[in-house]
């Protein structure tokens, strides 16, 4: 951490509390308030995390007001015009673009470790059939631990390096493997010809019997996707492997932590819900009933895919998945397709609405990416775990700046008690 840029002042109970205030490289500056118990016997309260900065990142950046997102600086709009999936997961892991001969071994790197332990689908087979996939994966990674002893060892910086490669290379096999074993149809191994896209789409779509030609236009409209959903600083599931990385459990231990929390639909769940969501309201004339269930505070209902807790602008993720489902669907063929009618045209009332307008609720990255899934023939139960197997690469690379970071400690927030003061017991036959 940098030299103080000036300094914060609380007065609390006859006390002044001279607190540091330290500058990042662009957004809001930090109070530090490590020492605020110590010296003053007091918490910060901040159940939702809203104005509280767990830590300092040099990963991604996301500006709320302006609706951008910078992966090590470079806007998400440049990355996912001109670059590719495993060019940013080497950007994000290194922290710079990366040389031709850079690219050439991570590429080989990440190809040669998509296989699984032929043992682990005996995990697979213990699920039922029409288990989430997301319930396969949180368990199948978690197993990965008990496979991968090799790689478990956080102070092992090589370790940590050959954890980060293998979470990389084999999410796609176990999510397509989760895919495939919730249709009955048998495992497809990873092709080591294809890139990362298109060998996730091979596995997920290909069967033994006829051979199965990946579309180039789906693949990169995938590659594109899992670019768009790679990091996004620290967001609930980021801060889950944060916070289970920070006690010094595995990294696969951590990252299943990750995939559990961002299976919530307030989370990357939400793309599930948004298309459960528009095949609910199904035609643009039941569009005005949800608008007003939306803002009705004693209906629970939320417009899903709507929405951000940084972003009081355009999610760009947003914008460039609203292209790419006019794109896609054109290439497909798919003339009309009614679920992007309504989405298009939900889109358009809200952000006319005044609720939307006054409470700055835009798109997230979960309104449009349904539509593309769904086109390219994924069931809405694979949204999720393909946000998952997008996500890896942001969870291990912020897993990997933590562990790395000398000042580091377990994770440990305190509370405000509420509940009774301290009482005695009372025997069973002496209760009212
Ligand atoms: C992701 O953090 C990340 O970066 C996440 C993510 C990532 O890449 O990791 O971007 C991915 O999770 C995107 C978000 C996907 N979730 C959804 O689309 C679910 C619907 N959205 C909401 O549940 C909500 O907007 C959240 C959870 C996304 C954000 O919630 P906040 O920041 O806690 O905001 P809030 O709940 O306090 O809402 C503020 C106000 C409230 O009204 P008041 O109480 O102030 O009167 O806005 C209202 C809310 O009722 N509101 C909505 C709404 N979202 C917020 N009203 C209707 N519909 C919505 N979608």
């Amino acid at each position: 951490m940098q030299k103080p840029v000036k300094t914060a002042t609380l007065h609390y109970d006859g006390k002044e509390i001279v607190l540091p205030v330290y500058a990042g490289t662009v957004g809001p500056n930090v109070v530090d308030i490590r020492k605020l118990f110590a010296e003053a016997e007091v918490f910060t309260f901040d159940p939702g995390f809203t104005s509280t900065a767990a830590c300092d990142s040099s990963i991604t950046y996301i500006d709320g007001d302006k609706g951008e997102l910078l992966y090590r600086g470079y806007p998400i709009e440049q990355l996912a015009a001109q670059s590719n999936f495993l060019e940013v997961c080497n950007l994000l892991l290194y922290g710079e673009l990366p040389t031709a001969a850079q690219t050439t071994d991570f590429v080989n790197r990440v190809t040669r470790h998509t296989m699984l332990h032929e043992q682990m689908q005996y995990f697979f087979r213990g699920f039922r059939r029409d288990a989430h996939p997301m319930a396969t994966m949180v368990g199948v990674v978690g197993a990965m631990s008990a496979f991968y002893h090799d790689s478990t060892d956080i102070n092992d910086p090589w370790q940590r390096e050959v954890a980060a490669i293998r979470m990389i290379a084999k999410m796609p096999t176990i999510a397509a493997w989760a895919y495939k074993y919730s249709i009955g149809q048998p495992f497809v191994y990873p092709q080591n010809h294809l890139d990362y896209a298109s060998n996730f789409l091979h596995m997920c779509f290909a069967v033994p019997c006829e051979p199965y030609v990946v579309s180039p236009v789906l693949a990169k409209a995938m590659d594109r996707i899992m670019m768009l959903h790679a990091d996004h600083e620290q967001n609930a599931s980021t801060s889950t492997v944060r916070l289970a990385g920070s006690s010094g459990a595995n990294p696969f231990a951590c990252i299943a932590a990750g995939i559990a929390c961002l299976w919530g639909p307030a989370h990357g769940g939400a793309n599930q819900a948004t298309l459960e969501m528009l095949r609910e309201i199904a035609t643009v004339d039941r569009i005005p009933e949800f608008i007003r269930r939306a803002k009705d505070k004693n209906d629970p209902f939320r417009l899903m895919g709507f929405g951000h807790r940084v972003y009081k602008n355009f999610d760009p993720r947003a914008k460039v998945m609203k292209e790419s489902a006019d794109e896609v669907l054109d290439l497909l063929g798919v003339k009309h397709n009614p679920l992007l009618q309504v989405a298009k045209e939900l889109e358009r009332i809200a952000l006319e609405d005044e609720y939307f307008i006054e409470k700055k609720l835009y798109p997230n990255v979960d309104f449009y990416s349904g539509i593309i899934l769904e086109a390219m023939g994924f069931p809405t139960a694979m949204f999720t775990p393909i946000f998952a197997v997008s996500r890896t690469v942001g969870w291990i690379a912020q897993w990997k700046e933590m562990i790395a970071d000398p000042t580091q400690k377990i994770g440990r927030p305190r509370q405000l008690y509420v509940g009774p003061t301290r009482r005695d017991y009372v025997p069973v036959e002496a209760r009212g």
